[in-house]
């Protein structure tokens, strides 16, 4: 007889009141809870949205409202060349374990989740009209 350990559950249970959580904070219309595995850029954006621009800013630019209080200053992802010489796994580990005033993300977001907003920061700085921001205020 085989002994089977599953693993995984208490990660979905936080995963699970963390979304509940973001959708008490943050009653985003367009945010539909299912997003958990690599959805694409769509889904990398609502992500983004209710996580990361508190700080980042809508458009990426380091300017949220959350970057005020940070000693450190908030990064602008916009800016061209910013993302030379960053590779995939770096950022991934980065996200995930957070950096001076940057919270860590692994328990809050599945890898999946890290994958998709890594994609969609990465493609700010893209001229592409598609990937333009307008001024958010
Ligand atoms: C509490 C504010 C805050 C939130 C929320 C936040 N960040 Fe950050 N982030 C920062 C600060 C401040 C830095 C700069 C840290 C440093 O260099 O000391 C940073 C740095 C980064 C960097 C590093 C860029 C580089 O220099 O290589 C990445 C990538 C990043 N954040 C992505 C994200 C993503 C993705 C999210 C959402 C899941 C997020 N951040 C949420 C404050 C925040």
């Amino acid at each position: 007889m085989k002994t089977r350990i599953f693993r995984g559950g208490r990660g979905t249970v936080a995963l699970f009141g963390w979304i509940c959580a973001v959708g008490v904070l943050f009653p985003v219309s367009s945010a539909n809870a299912h997003g958990v595995s690599t959805g694409g850029l769509e889904t990398g954006k609502k992500i983004y949205r209710m996580n990361c621009a508190i700080c980042h800013g809508t458009g990426g630019r380091g300017d949220g409202v959350g970057s005020r209080r940070l000693k450190s200053p908030t990064p602008d992802f916009t800016r061209p060349g910013f993302w030379k010489g960053k590779s995939d796994a770096y950022l991934f580990h980065l996200i995930s374990n957070g950096i001076g005033d940057m919270p860590a993300w692994s328990d809050r977001l599945t890898p999946g989740q890290i994958t998709d907003v890594l994609h969609y920061i990465r493609s700010l700085p893209d001229p592409a009209p598609e990937n333009r921001q307008p001024p958010s205020r």
